[in-house]
């Protein structure tokens, strides 16, 4: 559920009119909910209530300081994959022993901050990098905490650019590797094992694979402890899908019946990184139709919306549903949402069954609150949209538009060419 609703024919965020707020500031614009947005992640806390566990917010998916700062309150962490997140996470007040470092490619310069930051702990994803990891911290006086990224290859069943867990996947160290990997890891001096890691996809609908997955995770952590490796923190990566169109993905609740019982009698702490599953279906992109166009073949709503502010259709075309802020009743068209990129991928929605709609009306793409402004770009020299947060009858500007002046910052003109 969401708080996007229609009252009568007006689209409302909370208890604010949508049309208020794109008068006020301009289009396009994000709007998310906070009521929506602490629904689910109390829903996740709650679900998991019966089990020691740690709800590290996968910020990849929305990185706004406000976002992060609202489930910090609530007592949620951060997972990171860059050092500019784990600023971010920690601008927004984000406890360090709350934060759980993932990625493949992680920097001597990024691990380092991330040591001098004291955060919870890495998720190590190869040998090199456990032993990068191992001379940073050394000259640093520090121990550094780790989780071994495992994968189990299981597939996921969702779409292949965002499925991670197999064998194909850049991600993770293979199961059959992974005590090897463990051996490794206990002998180095700056190291200390703490946990086990698995991530095997986004947009999950199922819970069988997390099941599967974790099956065999556990399997790995009594022969570590047989080895007197012992894990302390088992995570189990982020993945839940949401609805998008007509998808039932499961809720919190039906992923903790699902692996509870696996992990009741494992005294260890939970780790779950949940991204779209929490801010998803908290946040839209609000947008103004420029012109509607029949070409020869079809009908298109041109808006002043575009692939640089969301990308997901043209990337992975992936659906979002448009509805119209305010509802007319009108007839309904099949037409093409487009935005003014020079680039026949720049859609929104194709071939979609909406109602029509005239320049100047406001449109809702749905769904955008994870993986929207995070992926936008300065494509066509267009600044980035403001991101705004609802409260109740109140709305705030947690991120302003970018301005021309912005879109140059930065740059210089060489000597030579003055
Ligand atoms: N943990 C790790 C290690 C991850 O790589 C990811 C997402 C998550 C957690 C959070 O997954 P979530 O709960 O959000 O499914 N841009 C794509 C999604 C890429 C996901 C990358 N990793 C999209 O727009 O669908």
């Amino acid at each position: 559920m969401h708080d996007f609703q229609y009252r009568k024919d007006e689209l409302f965020c909370e208890d604010v009119p949508v049309k208020k707020i794109a008068d006020e500031i301009g289009t396009p614009f994000y709007l998310y909910s906070a009521k929506t947005l602490l629904n689910h992640y109390r829903a996740y806390d709650s679900a998991f209530a019966s089990i020691p566990h740690l709800i590290t917010f996968a910020m990849k998916a929305n990185s706004n300081l406000a976002i992060l700062r609202l489930f910090a309150k609530e007592g949620g962490g951060a997972d990171i994959v860059s050092a500019g997140e784990l600023y971010r996470a920690l601008a927004a007040g984000v406890d360090p022993q709350k934060i759980n470092f993932a990625g493949v490619g992680k920097t001597a310069e990024e691990i380092r901050y991330a040591l001098q930051s004291d955060i919870l702990m890495f998720n190590v994803e190869s040998s090199q990098e456990l032993r990068k990891i191992d001379a940073v911290a050394g000259p640093m006086g520090k121990k550094a905490r780790v989780a071994l990224r495992v994968n189990p290859n299981v597939d996921p069943k969702t779409h292949p650019y965002i499925s991670t867990g197999m064998k194909k996947h850049k991600f993770g160290i293979s199961i059959d590797k992974a005590l090897e990997e463990y051996k490794l890891a206990v002998s180095l001096k700056h190291i200390e094992v703490v946990g086990i890691h698995q991530h095997i996809g986004s947009q999950l609908t199922e819970t069988a694979p997390y099941v599967d997955a974790l099956r065999l995770l556990l399997g790995l952590v009594e022969e570590l402890k047989r080895l007197g490796i012992p894990i302390r923190y088992v995570n189990v990566g982020g993945g839940l899908g949401i609805t998008y169109e007509n998808e039932t993905p499961p809720h919190p609740k039906d992923l903790a019946q699902a692996i509870g019982p696996l992990l009741k009698d494992l005294k260890c702490i939970l780790i779950m990184e949940p991204g779209r599953a929490l801010v998803g279906n908290a946040g839209i992109l609000v947008t103004q139709v420029l012109y509607t166009k029949e070409g020869d073949s079809k009908k298109f709503v041109i808006v002043d919306a575009a692939m640089n502010d969301l990308i997901r259709p043209s990337l992975y075309g992936a659906f979002h549903q448009i509805q119209p802020v305010i509802r007319r009743g009108r007839k309904p068209i099949t037409a093409d949402v487009v935005g003014p990129i020079c680039e026949s991928s720049d859609f929104l929605a194709k071939d979609r069954e909406m109602e029509e709609c005239l320049p100047e009306e406001y449109l809702a793409v749905m769904s955008a609150g994870a993986y929207g402004f995070v992926m936008a770009s300065n494509y066509n020299a267009r600044p980035r949209v403001p991101e705004i947060l609802v409260k109740g009858d109140r709305h705030f500007v947690v991120r302003e538009r970018e301005t021309h002046a912005d879109l140059v910052r930065g740059e210089h003109i060489p000597d030579f060419l003055k």
